[in-house]
């Protein structure tokens, strides 16, 4: 067995129900200096809180409330909250260097990363780029097969998503509503095909994409190996093998936005791989930090490459690969191989998504419960409203959870890889009792 950190992850405690006084003060602040992005805060009492600490599995809120962590920073911390070793390492960096030049004079850190990072792509020599956030690893992407292919065209999915940037907002088709107010300013190049959920959407989605890919132009086809925010779906087998067949043979990159499902959120180091399918190009963020905002695209040594035939240097970003994330990437990736975190997060993810759809198979709310590795979804069906109140219940008895889908029909869980066993399997009974509660 590989050891494990434990970081003595203990179930919730608490004290006042939440929001508690702290928590709406700090809330009531938070609406005087933070634009509104939306109907987040509807009128009357919130119903968010205001975290202020974290560790392992766990945080505690403003009032002192202490949640066990389901949603892991929306699936961003695959090690927990404060990992020791990536705490340790942080302290290091932060004696050393901040910042460095970009890629003129680049930090040790970041090359040391690089190094890491490309070894876990399923061809040698592969290379890398490193970014800020998931979007910005996704533009990175799609201006890579530009370059590569020559062709503008983006194939994209329904319901799948890609960060709000201009460049994947336009092959976002989670909701209309993310692309409607900036739909003259976003790319006319992208076509969306059905992400499928069983054996005939499948078929359906493939006949698709053939018609799309016989136009000629796409040179990327975008897609996530399985859904993330879109609700936890997972392809039918041999769907993903097909359609990067169909890529290739159309002249397209096949790009896998593993930004969610890898580092072995969905039971493996990279999903594509996983399911027998080589990308081109792999698109990594979320859990990558440890907790900091750092992510990147490897690819192909051969399509990377077609970044050399530009006259002078057309992508950077000042805080690219910037050691103090870069190195705190590094401790995270030596703790997911070190502690054999994708595999357990495949046999622990098996095993509670099976319990949890035993225990939730008499409730007539909801529609199917989904899991790969430690994502899981428990879909709720059409009722409006439905999986956000069971979030609030949840959250009332001290689990942080988020919700996914089109319509927000998804209650989503992504909790840490090294969750302790009994703290998350004591979530299904109460999931259980929050859902007799709110349906
Ligand atoms: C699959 C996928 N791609 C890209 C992104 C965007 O990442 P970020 O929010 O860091 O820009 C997300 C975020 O949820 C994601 O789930």
């Amino acid at each position: 067995m590989p050891s494990r950190e434990t970081h003595g992850d203990l179930p919730p405690s608490i004290r006042v129900t939440p929001p508690g006084p702290s928590s709406r003060t700090w809330l009531i602040r938070h609406a005087h200096v933070a634009a509104p992005m939306g109907p987040m805060l509807p009128p009357g009492p919130p119903s968010s809180i205001v975290y202020a600490s974290g560790r392992g599995s766990n945080v505690t809120d403003v009032d002192g409330n202490r949640y066990v962590d389901l949603a892991g920073g929306f699936g961003a911390l695959l090690i927990g909250h404060l990992h020791r070793n990536v705490q340790r390492v942080i302290a290091l960096q932060g004696e050393r260097l901040l910042q460095a030049l970009g890629d003129l004079y680049p930090a040790d850190a970041k090359i040391a990363l690089l190094e890491r990072l490309t070894r876990l792509f399923p061809e040698a020599n592969a290379l890398g780029i490193l970014a800020q956030s998931g979007s910005d690893a996704v533009s990175a992407a799609l201006k890579t097969a530009v370059l590569a292919t020559g062709k503008p065209g983006v194939l994209a999915f329904g319901a799948a998503y890609h960060g709000l940037g201009y460049g994947p907002l336009a092959a976002c088709g989670l909701r209309e509503s993310y692309r409607a107010p900036f739909a003259a300013q976003l790319s006319q190049h992208v076509s969306f095909a059905p992400y499928p959920t069983n054996a005939q959407s499948a078929a359906e989605s493939l006949d698709g994409c053939r018609r799309i890919l016989s136009g000629g132009d796409v040179g990327a086809v975008l897609i996530e190996p399985v859904l993330g925010r879109g609700g936890v779906v997972p392809p039918p087998a041999g769907y993903l093998a097909e359609l990067a067949r169909l890529a290739r043979e159309a002249g397209a990159l096949f790009v896998a936005d593993e930004i969610w499902t890898g580092l072995g959120r969905a039971g493996s180091w990279l999903s594509t791989v996983a399911e027998g399918v080589i990308p081109d190009l792999v698109c990594l963020g979320k859990g990558l930090g440890g907790g900091l905002p750092i992510s990147a695209v490897i690819g192909r040594n051969q399509v990377m490459q077609s970044w050399r035939r530009e006259a002078e240097v057309v992508h950077t970003a000042t805080f690219a690969g910037a050691p103090l994330a870069a190195s705190a990437a590094i401790a995270t990736l030596e703790v997911l191989g070190k502690e054999k975190l994708p595999q357990r997060a495949a046999t622990l993810g098996d095993r509670y998504g099976a319990e949890l759809r035993t225990a939730l198979s008499g409730y007539a709310a909801v529609r199917e419960v989904r899991s790969r590795g430690l994502m899981v979804g428990v879909d709720l069906g059409e009722r409006p409203g439905a999986a956000s109140r069971l979030m609030k219940g949840l959250l009332q008895a001290g689990y942080v959870t988020s919700t996914g889908g089109g319509k927000r029909e998804v209650l989503v869980l992504t909790p840490p890889l090294n969750i302790d066993e009994a703290v998350l399997f004591g979530s299904i009974p109460v999931i259980a009792e929050q859902l007799s509660k709110s349906s």
